[in-house]
């Protein structure tokens, strides 16, 4: 089973969308397997998001993710990378299409609510940042049979 890391991030705890939003992940069939609250200082942001640091909005970035505590995950799930990046929607909200979460819950390019990995590389090191092995918690939901068929597994 894939995992990715999903950050709900300071717009989304302001605003009180964090129950609501990590229960369409659950909704889903998504297994939670690691959840804690911190907040992001400027070197953990530059080591997030390292990829971004040359660029000209990462110094808004910087203090938008800083600004206000997160709440760092793992979700598990058949081709859950995808599947959340899916749910999530465009990056910004103006783009993103209706019934996802940022078409239905954000309007804008910066605070658009939830991180999530784009790839098993990004989640591999998002997660490795974040939590150690021991912070993982697999486990069987007692409905896993009702989520899939024995054979798609
Ligand atoms: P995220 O999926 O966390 O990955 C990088 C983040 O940078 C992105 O979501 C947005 O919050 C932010 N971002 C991406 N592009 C821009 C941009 N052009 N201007 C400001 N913020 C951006």
């Amino acid at each position: 089973m894939d995992r990715t890391f999903v950050m709900f991030k300071p717009d989304c705890l302001e605003r009180g969308l964090v129950g609501r939003i990590l229960s369409r992940f659950e909704e889903k069939g998504l297994r939670l397997v690691a959840m804690k609250m911190l907040r992001v200082t400027p070197a953990l942001a530059r080591q997030h998001y390292a990829e971004h640091v040359e660029k000209p909005f990462y110094h808004s970035l910087e203090e938008f993710i800083t600004a206000a505590p997160v709440v760092a995950t793992v979700f598990s799930g058949p081709e859950v990378i995808r599947v959340v990046r899916d749910m999530l929607g465009a990056t910004s909200g103006l783009n993103a299409l209706p019934g996802t979460i940022r078409g239905d819950h954000s309007s804008s390019r910066q605070m658009n609510l939830v991180h999530a990995s784009d790839s098993l590389e990004s989640a591999k090191r998002e997660i490795g940042i974040y939590f150690t092995p021991s912070d993982m918690h697999d486990w069987d939901p007692a409905l896993a049979c009702w989520l899939q068929a024995p054979s798609e597994a």
